[in-house]
Order: C-alpha cells, then sequence, then structure tokens
C-alpha cells in the first residue's frame, strides 16, 4: 500500500469512527478493505466485476456485485470508500454516482475517493494489466466541483505522485447536516 493511500485511510477511519459503517466501491482484491477493518470499521465490499467479487469470496470474505450507476446502494452508510475507482466512470456517469453516493450516506457522513490527474478520458493499458481500460482524468477544481454539485462538501484535497508517473488526486468529502432552516451545513 502506498503512503498516501495509508494516509487516506488513517484520515478517513479517523473521520469516520470505530464502529461506522462503510460502503466501498470497487473493492478490487480487498487490501483497503482489510486496513479499514484493521481500524474498526465495518466494510461492505462491492465491485462491478464478477471475478473481483469472486475472488474476494474465494478469501472468505461477504462481497457482491454491484453497479453504482444503477444498482439500489441499500444504506445509508456512514461513509464511503472509493479508491481508483470513479475514473473508470466517465464524466457524465462519475456526476451521477457521486448524487446516488451522497442518497445512501447519513448526513455528516464520508467520502474519500481518488482518480488521476489529467484532461480529457482514454483507453490505457497500464500497470500489471493486459487489457485496455477506460479513464477519465480530472483536475482538482472540476473533481471537487463534481462533488459539490452531487451534494458533498470537499474538505481535503491533495495530489501526489503515483507510481506510473502519473498524478492521483485524493478527496475527502462530507454530507452536510440539514440545519432547522433547511439549509445544509
Ligand atoms: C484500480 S482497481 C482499484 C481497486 C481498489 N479500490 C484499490 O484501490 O486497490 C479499480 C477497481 O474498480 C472496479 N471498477 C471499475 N469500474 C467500475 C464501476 N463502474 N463501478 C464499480 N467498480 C468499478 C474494478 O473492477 C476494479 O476492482
Amino acid at each position: 500500500m502506498s503512503p498516501a493511500t495509508a494516509a487516506a485511510i488513517d484520515g478517513f477511519v479517523e473521520r469516520c469512527g470505530a464502529g461506522a459503517r462503510i460502503l466501498e466501491i470497487g473493492s478490487g482484491p480487498g487490501h483497503d478493505a482489510l486496513a479499514l477493518e484493521a481500524r474498526g470499521l465495518l466494510v461492505d465490499r462491492t465491485d462491478i466485476t464478477p471475478a473481483f467479487v469472486d475472488l474476494l469470496r474465494e478469501r472468505g470474505k461477504t462481497a457482491k456485485v454491484l453497479d453504482p450507476l444503477i444498482d439500489d446502494l441499500a444504506g445509508p452508510y456512514d461513509g464511503v470508500w472509493a479508491s481508483a475507482v470513479l475514473l473508470h466512470l466517465s464524466r457524465f456517469e462519475a456526476p451521477v454516482v457521486l448524487y446516488r453516493l451522497a442518497q445512501a450516506t447519513v448526513p455528516g457522513g464520508w467520502l474519500a475517493t481518488s482518480v488521476k490527474v489529467g484532461d480529457g478520458d482514454d483507453w490505457l493499458i497500464r500497470g500489471s494489466i493486459a487489457g485496455a481500460r477506460h479513464f477519465t482524468f480530472w483536475q482538482r477544481e472540476s473533481w471537487c466541483a463534481a462533488q459539490e454539485a452531487a451534494g458533498w462538501s470537499v474538505v481535503e484535497s491533495g495530489e501526489n505522485p503515483g507510481r506510473l508517473g502519473d498524478t492521483w488526486l485524493r478527496t475527502l468529502a462530507r454530507r452536510p447536516f440539514a440545519t432547522a432552516t433547511g439549509d445544509a451545513r
């Protein structure tokens, strides 16, 4: 796990608090979920790729195939962990998913994301995976604006270099509490 991911996990755990119920989008092989659970969070593992869900089940974990664009997200959750996953959604799909995640999260709940910094989108072969995958690149301003428009309040954002010469953007956002007047705070 990269130091940046470890630091993001620290910040997320600190904000959510032990015992918080977390929805993970795009669990993949499940390294992050293990780290979150080791810190006391309760993680619902999901992935759109059945092979990853099968792998997690073979490892004795409960996991389900979930497309956050169309499937019932259940909840409400205390937080959502979506690391290195929302970058695989198109620029039109990601705002919809951000909104749906907000609706599945309690007021005051948290969202952690990471995407790659850049412009445009592309099908790329990256890292150890032979097949091309679709990436949508985001600038910090537009990624934070998409979250704000979807009902989140971004409280932290930061960039760090990746192993492949790319730059990762990490964000931590919160669902505002409604005030007595109906304003969001
Ligand atoms: C780069 S891996 C990241 C895995 C894990 N979150 C991590 O950081 O180690 C991307 C993961 O997102 C999943 N994924 C891709 N597109 C998705 C989508 N539209 N909805 C949910 N998961 C998706 C992939 O199957 C894969 O498990």
